[in-house]
Order: C-alpha cells, then sequence, then structure tokens
C-alpha cells in the first residue's frame, strides 16, 4: 500500500508494511549518552532543563545525530503537565519525582488549566526549533502522558509500589475521582494541540500505569479518556496520528486499540509477538517491544531477539522500538548496533 507520505514513520503510521522498519526508542535521550550528562550537570534542575528551550532542542537531537534515528521525541517530562496546572514538582537526584499530594475534590479545585498555555509556551519553542533542524526524513514526536498515568503521580505524590491512595480514591469516590481525569483530559488536549501547532507530526500517550486496573477501571479511566483525547485531535488535526502505549494492558490491548481510536499502539515486552501480529496489526500500526535489558546485554542475545522481531511484525505495519525505556546503563555503542541490525535487508 502505498499512502503518499514521504518520511518512513508516517507511512507507517498510515499503515503501509516497510522493508526496513522505522525505528526510535522510548527515552532515547537521557543519562546512558555521556553528552546528555554533561548538559544535564550544568542545569539546576530537570524541570528547569525542560523548560529551557535552547537546551531541550539540543537534547532532543543528541540521538538523531548520534544514530539517525526515524523519530526525534520532544525532550520533556510527562510530569511536565501537573507542573502547568501549578503543582509542586521536583526532581531529586537518584530518587524520582517528588509532588505536592492531591487527595480531594479540593485539591482538583485548586488546580488552573488556564496556566497551560503559558506555563508551557516554553516546551512549544522547543518543538519549533526542533522541527526547524531535522532533516526531510525525520519525524518529530511529541507526547504526554496519558489521563490516569499523570494522575497516579499527581494523587501519589510520586513513583508508588501499589498505587494504594489513587486506587483507593478512584474505588471509594469514582464521580469525583472522574473530575480529576476530565481535568487532566482537557489539560492534554489543550497541551498537545499546542504542541502540533508548534510543528509535533505525531503524538504518544504513555498510560505506563495501564496495567494495574482491573478491566471496568481500565475502561473507565483508561480507554475512556484516551478515546476522548484522540476524537478531539483529530476533529482539529485529522492528519495527526496518535500513538497509544497502555503498557501492562495484556489482553485488552485489543480492546483499547479498537475503542480508542489510535493510529498505532505501543506495545511493552510481555506482549507475545503471534499476539501482536495476528490480534493487533490487523487493527492498525504496531510499535515496539524489544527488551530494554537487551540493548544492555548486546551480543548475539540481542542479534536474535531483533531479528525475531522484524522476522514476527515486519510483515504488518510496524514501527520498531522498546517495550519500555532505554536504561541508564546502556552501551551506547550497542544503540548503534542495533541501527545496523535494523537497516540490514531481512534476508542477509
Ligand atoms: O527521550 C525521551 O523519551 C523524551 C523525554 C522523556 C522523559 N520522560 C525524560 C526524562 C519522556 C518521553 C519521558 C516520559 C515519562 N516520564 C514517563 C512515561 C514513560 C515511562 O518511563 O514509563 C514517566 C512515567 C515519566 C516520569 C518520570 N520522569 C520519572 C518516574 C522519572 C524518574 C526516573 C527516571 O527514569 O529517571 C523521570 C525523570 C526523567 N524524565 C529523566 C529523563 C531524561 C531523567 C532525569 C535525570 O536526568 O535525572
Amino acid at each position: 500500500m502505498q499512502t503518499g507520505q514521504a518520511k518512513p514513520l508516517l507511512r507507517a503510521l498510515a499503515g503501509e508494511t516497510l522493508s526496513t522498519p522505522p525505528w526510535w526508542l522510548m527515552r532515547q535521550a537521557g543519562r546512558y549518552l555521556p553528552e546528555y550528562r554533561e548538559i544535564r550537570a550544568r542545569a539546576h534542575d530537570f524541570v528547569e532543563l525542560c523548560l529551557t528551550p535552547e537546551l531541550a532542542a539540543e537534547l532532543t537531537l543528541q540521538p538523531i545525530r548520534r544514530y539517525g534515528m526515524d523519530g526525534a521525541i520532544l525532550f520533556s517530562d510527562i510530569l511536565m503537565l501537573p507542573y502547568a496546572l501549578g503543582q509542586k514538582l521536583a526532581f531529586h537526584e537518584g530518587e524520582g519525582p517528588v509532588l505536592e499530594r492531591i487527595e480531594d475534590p479540593g485539591g482538583v479545585a485548586r488546580l488552573d488549566p488556564g496556566r497551560i498555555a503559558s506555563a508551557l509556551d516554553p516546551v512549544f519553542e522547543t518543538a519549533r526549533r526542533v522541527r526547524g533542524a531535522l532533516d526531510q526524513r525525520t519525524t518529530l514526536i511529541g507526547f504526554a502522558g496519558a489521563p490516569w498515568t499523570v494522575a497516579t503521580y499527581m494523587v501519589e505524590g510520586g513513583g508508588s509500589r501499589d498505587f494504594r491512595r489513587v486506587k483507593s480514591w478512584a474505588y471509594r469516590d469514582p464521580e469525583g475521582f472522574d473530575a480529576l481525569i476530565d481535568l487532566v483530559s482537557e489539560a492534554t488536549i489543550d497541551y498537545l494541540t499546542g504542541q502540533i501547532e508548534a510543528g509535533v507530526e505525531v503524538v504518544q500517550l504513555f498510560d505506563s500505569w495501564a496495567g494495574i486496573l482491573p478491566e471496568p477501571a481500565l475502561v473507565r479511566w483508561v480507554i475512556e479518556p484516551t478515546k476522548r483525547i484522540t476524537a478531539a485531535l483529530k476533529r482539529r488535526f485529522a492528519n495527526c496520528p496518535v500513538i497509544g502505549f497502555p503498557r501492562g494492558a495484556g489482553v485488552l490491548h485489543e480492546r483499547y486499540f479498537r475503542e480508542t481510536g489510535v493510529d498505532g499502539i505501543g506495545v511493552d515486552t510481555a506482549v507475545p509477538l503471534g499476539y501482536a501480529h495476528r490480534t493487533l496489526q490487523p487493527h492498525g500500526t504496531v510499535q515496539g517491544n524489544l527488551d530494554p535489558v537487551l540493548l544492555i546485554v548486546g551480543g548475539p542475545a540481542l542479534q536474535e531477539a531483533v531479528r525475531n522481531l522484524r522476522q514476527s511484525l515486519g510483515p504488518g505495519p510496524y514501527i520498531f522500538n522498546l517495550g519500555h525505556g532505554v536504561l541508564p546503563e546502556t552501551p551506547p555503542e550497542n544503540v548503534q548496533v542495533l541501527a545496523g541490525l535494523l537497516t540490514e535487508p531481512m534476508d542477509a
């Protein structure tokens, strides 16, 4: 099938099967790169880094210069949205994010969606700069956290082991919790609209914690908000594809893909390739799902896994990626090896 798109990543998202898969890596900018660590050491803090267009644009481009991925993902973080809504946010060295906790409808009432456009304008400026710097074949990817995943951080006040606070609120007071999800959904639509207007060509919704919910809750707080955001974006930007990444959704990937209207689905490492090919590719483009640890290990194990992925998913619309983000311990030279494995013809 020919789709009239020029960029490989957009061709794959339009449903084309390509002989070598377009690729990018979740968290392709980051601590595994010495040039990232160099800039990171100079910035006062991570939030400031995300809000300094000159540095954020540079960080977006670093992996592209080294490896020539087909997609450049805007350098920012999913937690910049709660930050823009007025929630205090800090990243402490080696500890992950810390947010001021939202615990009830009173906390939701204190959030201010009116601040999105101005507070996140530096992110839009980063997008404008990167888009101007990319060549004809590289696609600029924007992103946001999906509302459920963003809400877990907002309510837990950071990462969590068992998600007791956010689940307790959702199960005890589903209507009250809906108000938080609705507010985050609308803010996400505004945030992604700003990114697309600034030059982003595809957006990914990261739902890193989709997989911790039982089915009815996943339908209500993962599928429904994703469907709403996708529909709102499609009404305004009919040509901007959306990729959903409902990590851990297991057998609910198919329902998610059918019902949300996303063009592509990111699959985590645990999703079997036979299931991804037979059950998901008929609905659209599949993206994934190399185990990030194989990129640390390298060698024949990496080679074998990449070949297997290309054999299993290459016959359908496919974007190569990891099943989760690049780990900080990854040797940069293994990413170079991966780039070679992906451009090699399949019968070689
Ligand atoms: O290269 C890219 O992919 C673009 C930038 C990007 C970052 N975070 C930069 C970042 C993207 C797309 C994200 C997504 C993100 N952020 C997610 C969803 C994907 C996933 O990993 O599940 C989540 C849950 C977050 C929240 C977040 N940000 C956490 C939990 C942490 C701390 C843990 C960690 O991995 O460092 C961050 C920090 C963060 N975001 C860093 C980077 C480069 C490291 C900051 C540092 O240098 O200390």
